[in-house]
């Protein structure tokens, strides 16, 4: 029996980039947590998504994922709305790099390829490019990584992560930094492999306001209470000497 899921079937190419217009999405309704939000992720470039503990970074994330529907506004893959995406074509499109990412105790080559069959080259690309490389060169492909993992560091795990979604050609990484989850060493390391992916577009939820990581990226996004505060680059947010340049003194 062929299942067919409802919504349309896109490309798994992004073109241009995705378009957040109008967008308000409260969890309950007459509570809204989103006010108003507007902002563009070009294809290809690299984003921090910062603010304070509650101010709705993770609920902008995973609206990207369509994990609610009940938003007013519109988020557009390209010219597509998310909504009417059916999930299979979205989720061949954008990954959620996982911070509880299940490893089986198989090798590190089987957790990456999930037991699927791909070209050499493939596999090598998303090792070196999720920069597994160091650890492959020093335990070997057919290390074994324990149950859950227990034979990897957290940052190792979460390149994993990287790797299969690289493997799954996904042209779009989401990165959740939870404070809770992720400690500072992990979370840089996390950061750092999606800033060197070129041709990846990358949207990273951020707690660690580290200047050397956040002049790396193209555009820097603030939310404060639900709304954007102040978007730009590092250099720019500085020199605005506003919200992003009083979260970011504080932090240092
Ligand atoms: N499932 C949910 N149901 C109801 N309210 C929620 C839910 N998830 C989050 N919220 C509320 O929405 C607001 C924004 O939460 P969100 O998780 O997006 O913040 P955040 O910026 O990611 O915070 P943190 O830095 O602590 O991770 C908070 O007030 C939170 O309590
Ligand atoms: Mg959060």
């Amino acid at each position: 029996m062929k299942l067919s899921l409802p919504g349309s079937h896109i490309p798994n190419q992004l073109s241009n980039g995705i378009t957040v217009k109008n967008v308000t999405f409260g969890y309950e309704t007459g509570c809204d947590i989103l006010h108003d939000i507007n902002v563009t992720f070009d294809r290809g470039k690299k984003y921090a998504i910062v603010g304070a503990s509650g101010s709705g970074k993770s609920t902008l994330l995973n609206l990207l994922m369509a994990s609610h529907g009940n938003y007013s506004g519109q988020i557009y893959y390209d010219g597509h709305e998310v909504k009417d995406i059916n999930s299979k074509s979205l989720y061949d499109i954008v990954s959620m790099i996982q911070l509880n990412v299940f490893v089986f105790n198989a090798s590190i080559r089987d957790n990456i390829t999930m037991f699927h069959e791909f070209p050499e080259a493939e596999v090598s690309r998303a090792i070196e490019l999720s920069g597994l490389s160091k650890l492959i060169a020093k335990r070997g492909e057919e290390y074994l990584c324990g149950e859950n993992g227990s034979g990897l560091s957290g940052g190792e795990k979460q390149r994993i992560s990287i790797a299969r979604s690289l493997l799954k050609k996904s042209q779009v990484l989401l990165v959740d930094e939870a404070t809770a989850a992720l400690d500072a060493e992990t979370a840089y390391q996390v950061s750092s492999a999606i800033l060197g992916l070129d041709d990846i577009t990358g949207i990273v939820v951020t707690h660690s306001l580290d200047e050397g990581l956040l002049r790396q990226y193209d555009g820097i996004i603030t939310l404060k209470n639900g709304s954007i505060v102040e978007t730009g680059t590092f250099a720019e947010l500085i020199a605005e000497k506003g919200y992003f340049y009083s979260l970011f003194t504080i932090s240092q």
